[in-house]
């Protein structure tokens, strides 16, 4: 894994080996923050408004005031990129803690919060958005606030860990049956042309690329239903595929071992990514429309 040498600290630049972060800080005693996975093509964000309100939100609901405002901070996430000689395919995690405090449950009264932001290479996965991959079912143990993107990430890590040991690439988590997400991205259900997928409620994290995947219906006049599927739905699905900021649109192309529908993306997943691809300015086409 490459990371960039240019770390965003605060509103500050500094190279990632001088980068000294306190032992007693409210991420790494109590998960106390937020964060964002921003991905880039050919050097350029995408989706970055979305993925800075977000974090904005998710702050909000935990109760952390950022005192930077959205323009100066999407204005340092563009400086990072330029500091960086930022060009090509990659990601940008961006981290935002309540701050650097004794350890003590209740929030420190004179903390303020920590943020930083660094830039990995990540090149596109040509392979598996051609193919599709395989994934588990898995519970859903998480909190109730999972539209928060919070750092306590143990019941997610949990359920990836298992999709792998699996030799699976998601884990598809459900709660008494009824699918809510997957460990790391959103998750569909195609039957007769029309798309399902959990309603954007408190249970899930209202992904980024999902709410652009509905547009993308929208044009493409395919009903997008945010209706919950159940476990027992998925051996009945024609398509079945999941979204997120470095999945892209994934044909999913088998659960638990059984096959969905002949084993191969279907033409609704293809013509999303296709959508997507254009979307995000995508100028490598080597993917999905070969
Ligand atoms: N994960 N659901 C969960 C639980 C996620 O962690 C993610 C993103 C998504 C998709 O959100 P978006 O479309 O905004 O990327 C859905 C990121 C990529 C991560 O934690 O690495």
């Amino acid at each position: 894994m490459f990371v960039y040498p240019v770390i965003l600290s605060q509103d500050k630049f500094v190279h990632r080996d001088s980068l000294n972060y306190p032992f007693e800080e409210r991420s790494m005693q109590f998960g106390d923050g937020v964060y964002e996975v921003i991905r880039i093509y050919n050097g350029t964000y995408y989706l970055l408004d979305e993925h800075v309100d977000r974090l904005y939100r998710s702050a909000e609901a935990i109760k952390i005031n950022l005192d930077l405002d959205k323009d100066k901070l999407i204005a340092l996430l563009h400086d990072l990129m330029e500091r960086n000689n930022m060009t090509e395919d990659g990601k940008v995690y961006l981290q935002v803690t309540r701050g650097s405090a004794p350890r003590d449950h209740v929030f420190p009264l004179d903390a303020a919060p920590n943020m930083y932001a660094y830039v990995v290479k990540v090149p596109r996965n040509t392979e598996l958005l051609s193919n599709g991959v395989a994934t588990i079912t898995h519970r859903d143990i998480r909190w109730e606030y999972c539209f928060i993107k919070s750092l306590n990430l143990l019941p997610n890590v949990l359920a990836k860990q298992e999709a792998k040991d699996h030799h699976c690439y998601e884990a598809i988590l459900h709660k008494d049956g009824l699918v809510t997400e997957c460990s790391a991205s959103n998750v569909y259900l195609v039957k007769n042309g029309s798309i399902y997928t959990h309603p954007a409620t408190e249970n899930i994290l209202h992904g980024c690329v999902r709410m652009r995947v509905e547009q993308f219906t929208n044009d493409l006049q395919i009903p997008f239903i945010e209706e919950a599927f159940r476990i027992e739905d998925i051996g009945k699905a024609d398509e079945l595929f999941l979204t997120s900021s470095t999945s892209e649109v994934l044909p999913i192309i088998e659960v638990d071992g059984q096959q969905i529908a002949d084993g191969k993306p279907g033409n609704i997943t293809k013509k999303l990514q296709a959508a997507y691809e254009k979307d995000a300015n995508i100028l490598n086409k080597s993917t999905v429309n070969q």
